[in-house]
């Protein structure tokens, strides 16, 4: 035998994308980190093992444990489909098709919010409220995803809870979400303006909300701005529209010492509060401030 051996050319990240020069997983997140740089900065490499990860349907961990491994074309393909489209700002979740809230993993797409951690809060603030007590029927006023409604239900000692919405696909999102959380049967799901989807006579231990609460041309992020769904961030011009709407109505629904639960924003909340007492029909009103400090859940007791 002679001759030299001719050596196989190992796969590079600039390589073409054949079945035989696939790059690794490693070679993947350097081009994610090129590419998402200009947007994400530091967190690039985390985005791109977090977007490479979806792909993969495995954990970022193992991402980092499989570098060597290479991508499948069809794999590769849908990568950079996603890395395009998070270069030009899209949020994660709505990349990925889900979103972390609580113990759940819920779908959303571009007809609903991206649920915060702020609203998880607002749940643990009602789940405290709720403990001792049982058989009760709540009311989640936009529902969005579902996201409040949903973890209720599995939390709390709820046989019902009412989800409302102005928005048939935002609904849609929170029935899929419901039925695959195990609580289809819990969370009726309603379409219609607050209120004007219950019946009259219909009373709840708990109204809960995190409503839409930004005036209308206030600054937002891009990313919010320019992908989450208008119906769901402006309520008007001063942005305490919704929350007097629902603040003034809630009592005529609230059963004898139920609660009311509002998410709002920091800037109005001692309109909410001056609301309420205005109001009447509620008890004095507490503040709960978030993890950063801002005073950003009212309660109120009828
Ligand atoms: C801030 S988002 C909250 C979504 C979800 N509850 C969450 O916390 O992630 C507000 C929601 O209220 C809905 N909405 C806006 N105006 C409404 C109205 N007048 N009646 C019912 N829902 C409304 C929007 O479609 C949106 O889903």
């Amino acid at each position: 035998m002679s001759g030299a051996r001719r050596e196989r050319r190992p796969a590079s990240d600039s390589d073409s994308p054949t079945i035989n020069r696939m790059p690794t997983l490693d070679a993947a997140l350097q081009r994610g980190r090129r590419t998402l740089s200009a947007r994400a900065g530091a967190d690039a490499r985390r985005e791109a093992t977090f977007l490479l990860a979806g792909v993969l349907g495995i954990t970022p961990g193992q991402v980092a444990l499989q570098r060597g491994r290479q991508l499948a074309e069809h794999e590769l393909d849908e990568y950079l489909e996603r890395l395009t489209r998070r270069a030009r700002g899209e949020p994660l979740q709505y990349i990925e098709g889900r979103a972390a809230f609580r113990e759940l993993s819920l779908r959303v797409d571009r007809s609903v919010l991206i649920p915060r951690p702020e609203t998880e809060q607002l749940v643990e603030a009602v789940l405290r409220w709720c403990r001792g007590k049982e058989g009760l029927l709540g009311l989640d006023l936009g529902t969005g995803s579902g996201a409040i409604a949903i973890s209720l239900a599995l939390e709390g000692p709820f046989t019902r809870v009412v989800g409302v919405d102005i928005s048939a696909e935002a609904l849609n999102v929170a029935r899929c979400n419901a039925d695959e959380a195990g609580v289809g049967g819990v969370v009726d799901l309603r379409l219609g303006s607050l209120f004007d989807a219950l019946r009259s006579g219909e009373r709840f231990q708990i109204v809960v909300s995190n409503p839409p609460y930004i005036a209308v041309g206030e600054a937002l992020p891009e990313e919010v701005r320019d992908w989450e769904p208008a119906v769901a961030l402006y309520a008007g011009p001063t942005g305490l529209e919704v929350i007097q709407e629902i603040v003034d109505g809630a009592p005529r629904y609230l059963a004898p010492g139920g609660l009311l639960a509002l998410e709002v924003a920091p800037g109005v909340a001692d309109a909410a509060l001056q609301r309420i007492r205005t109001r009447g029909g509620y008890g004095e009103p507490r503040v709960i401030r978030d993890l950063a400090g801002h005073r950003r859940i009212v309660l109120a007791e009828r």
